[in-house]
């Protein structure tokens, strides 16, 4: 069913983008019921004045003929329609309905790129994607994170980038296409080459390997040599992007133990998933208001808006059984394979906080309780060290990219939204598989510094 609400929804989508190519509303959705209410008068005015009749038929023929798909729509029984265009499933029309928990910063800063870089960046970016020398990257980064991790080094342009967590190298080799001249440390326990025996993977000529026997953890890094090393002495220019599956809170604190400003958090799970402790499990707090988003957003486009205030119910949960976020996450988790209902959210006694009141660390090889206590305090702690906080949207809405795993009740609206399947296709994105585009979680960008007290 999925299947075919989803093809249906493009196909209307193609035709509203064939309409209005260069309007920037997304309206799919209201012309469709324009559509219908103006067949409605159309058979009203038919009754009235028959001789208006003949005109309208002969347009509502051609409308007909132009547009076979629109008028196809209302065929459909009406309950299933109100699935369709309202947001009762809820198939991509209700991002962020069950709230998008976001850090808040010192001093409510925020990115420097709009929505409008971001989509320029797209278009840039695809056709180097397609060039990727990975192209199937199973339990590695898809496209939404390859491309945000390429757009935000692009724009800060680091001296140096590290990496801790790099696989067959592919997010090395997004980080090569970012600053071709620019040198990478890259960590992790095997390295890269050693998959090259069985299939394509990617070593980079100009990274230094902290790896096999030459591995040391983040953590342990002796980051003085190292940096003097690389000619490093401003460690604001470095720019450490983290894909190891550890808990963020500790490779938070040291990494503002190092000295370094910007970091990249790949896997930024949502709160009773993941196998990790994430910035995005952190920040989800009760505490955690819509009305402190705008001045989070404040300085991004119209477009930009990822967060509606009114959309955003914030952080926390209730394990209620009979609650209306109980019920609509037990609706979601048909159709979304990261959605959690209210019992897997709960662990027992009514610990919903990281995973069942549990911090994951190291692919989740290690756990340990957490009071609810303690997760507020580490929150506190993350936000006296945050200037910014930014999750990359996805690349673009469900109906176009096909993705079956992020709940969009828990994500920031789209780069691309849903209905503009002209914009989707004009940056290249239809030419990907569409397995490319199952792998957003929240990658996030920080800014961090020490606390001020
Ligand atoms: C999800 S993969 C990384 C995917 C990669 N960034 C990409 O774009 O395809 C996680 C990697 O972290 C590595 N890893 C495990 N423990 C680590 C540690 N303590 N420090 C750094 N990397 C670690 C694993 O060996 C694995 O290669
Ligand atoms: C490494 O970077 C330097 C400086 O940009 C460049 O001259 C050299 O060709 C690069 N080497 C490789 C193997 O890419
Ligand atoms: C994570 O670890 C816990 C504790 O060892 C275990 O109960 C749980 O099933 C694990 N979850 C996954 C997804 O592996």
């Amino acid at each position: 069913m999925l299947e075919r609400v989803l093809s249906l929804r493009s196909r209307t989508s193609q035709v509203n983008d064939e309409e209005d190519e260069e309007d920037d509303e997304p309206k799919n959705r209201k012309n469709v019921s324009v559509a219908i209410k103006a067949a409605k008068h159309i058979a009203r005015f038919t009754l009235l004045w028959p001789c208006l009749a003949l005109a309208l038929l002969l347009l509502a023929i051609s409308l007909f003929l132009h547009y076979r798909s629109l008028i196809c729509v209302p065929s459909i029984e009406p309950s299933y329609r109100l699935n369709l265009f309202g947001a009762v499933d809820g198939i991509d029309s209700d991002f962020g309905a069950l709230g998008v928990p976001w850090c808040r910063s010192k001093k409510g800063l925020n990115v420097e790129w709009t929505s409008k870089d971001l989509i320029k960046g797209l278009e840039e970016f695809v056709p180097i994607y397609e060039t990727r020398p990975i192209k199937n990257n199973v339990y590695g980064m898809g496209f939404d994170h390859s491309f945000g991790l390429w757009f935000i080094t692009r724009w800060l342009q680091p001296d140096l980038m590290i990496e801790s967590g790099a696989f067959k190298g592919h997010s090395t080799w997004v980080l090569r296409q970012a600053m071709p001249n620019t040198p990478i440390l890259s960590i992790t326990p095997r390295h890269p080459e050693k998959y090259l025996r069985k299939g394509p993977a990617y070593v980079d000529g100009n990274c230094t390997y902290f790896a096999g026997k030459d591995f040391v953890d983040f953590g342990s890094v002796n980051w003085e040599s190292v940096l003097r090393k690389h000619g490093i002495f401003d460690r604001s220019k470095v720019l450490v992007f983290f894909d190891d599956h550890q808990n963020e809170f500790k490779r938070l604190k040291q990494a503002l133990n190092a000295g370094f400003k910007h970091l990249v958090f790949e896997d930024n799970y949502d709160t009773g998933t993941g196998d990790h402790y994430s910035l995005r499990q952190i920040c989800d707090q009760f505490y955690i208001r819509g009305d402190s988003l705008p001045s989070v957003h404040s300085g991004l486009s119209r477009n930009c808006l990822y967060l509606d205030s009114d959309l955003l119910a914030g952080g926390g949960h209730s394990c209620f059984q009979d609650s209306d976020e109980a019920r609509m996450r037990e609706k979601r988790k048909k159709f979304w394979e990261k959605a959690v209902g209210i019992d897997e959210l709960c662990g027992e006694g009514e610990k919903w906080w990281g995973v069942q009141g549990q911090m994951r660390d190291d692919f989740n090889h290690s756990n340990k309780a957490i009071s609810h206590a303690e997760h507020f305090t580490n929150s506190r702690f993350v936000e006296s060290l945050l200037d910014v906080y930014w999750e990359l949207p996805p690349v673009a809405g469900p109906s176009l990219t096909h993705q079956t795993r992020y709940d969009p009740a828990r994500t920031s609206s789209p780069i691309v939204e849903d209905g503009r399947y002209g914009q989707f296709q004009k940056l290249g994105l239809t030419r990907l598989d569409t397995s490319v585009f199952n792998g957003y979680t929240q990658m996030v960008y920080l800014q961090i510094s020490k606390p001020s007290s």
